[in-house]
Order: C-alpha cells, then structure tokens, then sequence
C-alpha cells in the first residue's frame, strides 16, 4: 500500500523532553540529568501500567505524578522548581530538523499529523511554540481512546482524522517501542534512530529507519 502521510509521534519524535530541564539544570545541580531521565522513564511506565490495569488517567496527569516521584527520589533538587518543570513541558523546543522539514514536506503537499500519548491541550501548546502547528492538519491524541500506546486500537487514530486506510499512514517515531506498537497493529512505521540507539523487537521492525528527518 502506498503511504500517503505522515503521523509524527511528538514527546522525543519532534518534542525534546530533555530541553524542559536544560533551561533549569543549574538550578537542579548535580542530579539534573539523572532527574530528567526518569522523568521521561516514570512518565512511560504509567501509560503502560495504567493500560494494562484499565485505569486511564490523561498524559498530563501522568507527567505530573512522574514528576513528584522524582521529586521524592531526588531531595536534592529543590521543590521550587516543580512548576517551573510542568511549565517547560509546554514549551519543549523542536528538534533542530524538525522545522525545515515539515515545512519542505508541506511544500510538497505532504500531508502530516502529530500522533501522541499527550492530551491535545499539551501537544498543541508545545507546537505552537515550535511554529509547526500551521504545518500539520491536526493532532490525533489517544485521548479519544482512554488507553495509551502501544494497545493496537489507537494506532487507527491518524488514519481516521485524515480519511486514510491504516496502510496509508507511516508513523515517524524515535521511540522504537512505537514503532513496534504500530507494527503490530498493521500500520507502517519509520524509525527515526537520531541517538544511534540497538535495534531492539526484532519480530516488530520498521519499514525504514532513518537518523534524521531530512531523511524523510
Ligand atoms: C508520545 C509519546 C510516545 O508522544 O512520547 O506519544
């Protein structure tokens, strides 16, 4: 089947999770790095858990209660910064590649989604603030499911909002485990490998794996 679009996931894919601490990190101290690492792990390991046990609570939530756990396992980084912490993760900058692009892809009629966990609220204050949302039709959320990736149902989401067969739509992600999630559920996927990472769910793979969005 020929793709016809383009779903983007956005936390990691277009969203660096990592730059909401970078702007704080001489305030954190020491710990910073580790800090924002798990963050990013407790903030997955809720969608998954929550998934499994039937418990929705949305994205944001989830990114919140992550946040305090690391909070509790890090006295060191002062409580103060909490909300400085959740205000960032509505201003995560874009990847470098990401702007130029969407917006070579856009001159070309491509059309593009963003895909995410995140509530539409979070995803669409995050990108507005890397002037890309004028470059995407729409922000398909598992919001409208009430169960996150990688339960098979969602994958169908970008489809849906752009009128395509679930064979139509390529999703792009960094995460590889979503990229597995979208195999398994049929839909093609494009793994953007920036970090250089293994191959990992060698039952589950990609139809293309590039290192960065000009790729695309
Ligand atoms: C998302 C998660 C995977 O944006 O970061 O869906």
């Amino acid at each position: 089947m020929t793709i016809r679009a383009y779903a983007f996931d956005a936390y990691g894919t277009l969203f660096d999770v990592h730059a909401a601490m970078a702007r704080h990190r001489a305030a954190m101290g020491a710990e910073a790095d580790a800090f924002s690492a798990l963050w990013r792990v407790k903030q997955l390991e809720y969608t998954w858990t929550r998934t499994l046990m039937g418990r929705y609570a949305d994205f944001w939530q989830l990114t919140a209660e992550a946040l305090d756990y690391c909070f509790a396992r890090f006295p060191s980084v002062p409580a103060a910064l909490r909300q400085p912490l959740l205000d960032a993760y509505h201003e995560l900058g874009a990847f470098a590649d990401v702007h130029p692009a969407l917006a070579r892809l856009k001159g070309q009629g491509t059309r593009m989604v963003i895909f995410t966990n995140g509530t539409r609220t979070m995803a669409g204050a995050a990108a507005r603030s890397a002037g890309i949302d004028g470059l995407i039709e729409g922000i398909a959320s598992v919001e409208d499911v009430g169960r996150f990736k990688t339960v098979p149902e969602v994958y169908a989401l970008p489809g849906r909002m752009l009128g395509l067969a679930l064979g139509e739509v390529a999703l792009v992600s960094s995460n590889r485990w979503d990229v597995a999630g979208a195999t398994a559920a049929g839909m093609p996927a494009i793994w953007l490998n920036r970090a250089g990472l293994p191959e990992e769910y060698p039952d589950l793979c990609p139809v293309k794996i590039i290192t960065t969005l000009a790729e695309l």
